[in-house]
C-alpha cells in the first residue's frame, strides 16, 4: 500500500494517520512519544471552549505544545456558538494552534444528558452554528477546522451524513467518523460501513475513519474497506506509541513492524513517566499517579506478574519506578498475539441519556438551549 499524504486545509500531513484526541491520555508527553515513531497528526486532549476562554490553568496546560511539535493541534469541545467563537479567536490571536478539531462524539452520560457531545449533532442548526463560528474565526489565520463525530444517537437517529454535509458546507477541512452511535458507547464493533457511506457522500474534503484499529494491518484494512483518506487511532496506541511507526511503515509499503521485547517496553514506559513530569510542570507526584493507568496497557500480553503490576500501579517517584522496572527480565521477547487486539475502554451498550424530549424534534427549544449550557461545565473525556 502507498498512501497519499493528507491535505487538511493548508496542512499537509505526510502519513495520513491521526492520533485520536483522548482526555487524560493525549497530553504533550504522550504525543511526543507517538510522533517520535512516525508521521501523522497528533491531537490534544479535548478542552472545553468556555474553560479555555476563562483561562482555567488546566485548560491552558491542555493547549500547550512542545516547541518542536508541528503542526500544533487542539481539540475543542463546545455547546455554544458564542463560546466557540471566543475560544477560537483566542487561539488565533495568541497563535496557539495550527489546527482545530471540534468534538461531537463524547458519549459520557453527564454530558449527553444536557445535550452536549454526541447528543448535539441531532440539533442540526445549533451544530451548524458552532461549526460555522469556529470556521469563521479560524479562517482569519488560515487555520483548518475539522470535526469528529459518532454515527448518531442510536440506529433510529443517525446524524452523521447530515452533520457532515452541513459542516462541509460551512467550510470544515476534514470530517472524522467514529463508527459507533452514542448508544453503542465503546461496545461491540465500530461500523465501518458507515465510514464507507460517508466517504461516498463527502467528496470535497478528506474523510477519516475511526474505530477499532489495533494494528497497522487494521489501518490498511479500514482504508481498503471504506476508501477513507486516513485513519484516526485511539485506544490501539495506549501502551503502544510505536503503533504510529507500524502505520507509517504500512502506509509506505514496508512490512516492518515493531515487536518490542520487555526491555524496550520498560524503557518506553519509563520515558513516558519522565515526559509526564515535564507535562505537569515538574510535579513528579502527579506524573507518577498518571502513569499508573498506562501500566496494564504497556504490559498487555507480557509475562509480568500480578505483584509486579500492583507495585507498578502504586509508584510515587521516578526512582521507585526505575527500581521496579530494573527487576524485569529485559530479554523476554515480544509475546505476539497476546500483546495485540483490543485494549482500553470497552463495555456494554448504554441507554442514551438525553434531555427530556430531545428526540422529539431536530429544532432546539429555549428550554433545551438553557440546559445545554450545563453540558459545558465540569467535563472531560470523549
Ligand atoms: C480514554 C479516552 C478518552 C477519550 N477522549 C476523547 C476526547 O477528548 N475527544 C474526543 O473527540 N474523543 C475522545 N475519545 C474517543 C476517541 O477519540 C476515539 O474516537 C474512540 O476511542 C474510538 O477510536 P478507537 O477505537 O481507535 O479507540 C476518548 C476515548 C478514550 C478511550
Amino acid at each position: 500500500m502507498q498512501m497519499a499524504p493528507l491535505q487538511i486545509g493548508n496542512l499537509t500531513i505526510d502519513v495520513p494517520v491521526v492520533l485520536a484526541p483522548m482526555a487524560g491520555i493525549t497530553n504533550t508527553a504522550f504525543r511526543r512519544l507517538c510522533r517520535e515513531y512516525g508521521g501523522g497528526l497528533y491531537v490534544s486532549e479535548m478542552v472545553t471552549a468556555r474553560a479555555l476562554v476563562e483561562r482555567h490553568p488546566e485548560s491552558m496546560r491542555i493547549i500547550e505544545h512542545d516547541e518542536d511539535e508541528v503542526p500544533r493541534s487542539v481539540q475543542l469541545y463546545s455547546v455554544d456558538p458564542v463560546y466557540t467563537r471566543k475560544a477560537v479567536r483566542m487561539i488565533v490571536e495568541e497563535d496557539r494552534a495550527d489546527h482545530i478539531d471540534l468534538n461531537f462524539g463524547c458519549p459520557v452520560p453527564k454530558v449527553t444528558r444536557n445535550g452536549g457531545g454526541s447528543a448535539l449533532p441531532w440539533k442540526i442548526d445549533l451544530f451548524t452554528a458552532i461549526v460555522a463560528g469556529a470556521v469563521t474565526e479560524a479562517e482569519r489565520a488560515n487555520i483548518p477546522v475539522t470535526i469528529k463525530m459518532r454515527r448518531g444517537i442510536d440506529e433510529d437517529h443517525l446524524t452523521y451524513l447530515e452533520a457532515a454535509r452541513r459542516a462541509v458546507d460551512v467550510g470544515v477541512s476534514a470530517v472524522a467518523l467514529h463508527g459507533r452511535t452514542m448508544r453503542q458507547h465503546y461496545s461491540g464493533q465500530a461500523n465501518w460501513d458507515s465510514i464507507a457511506r460517508l466517504k461516498e457522500a463527502i467528496t470535497e474534503v478528506p474523510v477519516l475513519g475511526n474505530g477499532d484499529i489495533w494494528s497497522a494491518e487494521d489501518a490498511m484494512a479500514m482504508i481498503e474497506y471504506t476508501g477513507a483518506d486516513g485513519v484516526v487511532i485511539g485506544r490501539g496506541c495506549q501502551g503502544r506509541p510505536w503503533l504510529f511507526g507500524d502505520v507509517e511503515n504500512a502506509f509506505t509499503g514496508s512490512a516492518q513492524r515493531f515487536h518490542p521485547d520487555l526491555g524496550m517496553v520498560a524503557d518506553v514506559l519509563y520515558r513516558h513517566a519522565e515526559l509526564l513530569v515535564d507535562t505537569f510542570g515538574g510535579n513528579e507526584d502527579k506524573a507518577l499517579r498518571d502513569i499508573r493507568k498506562h501500566v496494564s496497557w504497556y504490559f498487555k500480553g507480557y509475562p509480568v506478574g500480578g505483584d509486579m503490576r500492583r507495585a507498578l500501579t502504586a509508584v510515587e517517584t521516578l526512582a521507585q519506578l526505575r527500581e521496579l522496572l530494573d527487576t524485569l527480565d529485559r530479554t523476554v521477547p515480544y509475546p505476539g498475539a497476546d500483546a495485540e487486539g483490543p485494549r482500553g475502554r470497552a463495555g456494554a451498550p448504554k441507554k442514551p441519556h438525553l434531555p427530556e424530549g430531545w428526540l422529539e424534534s431536530q429544532d432546539i427549544t429555549d428550554e433545551h438551549r438553557a440546559q445545554i449550557h450545563e453540558a459545558e461545565l465540569d467535563i472531560s473525556g470523549g
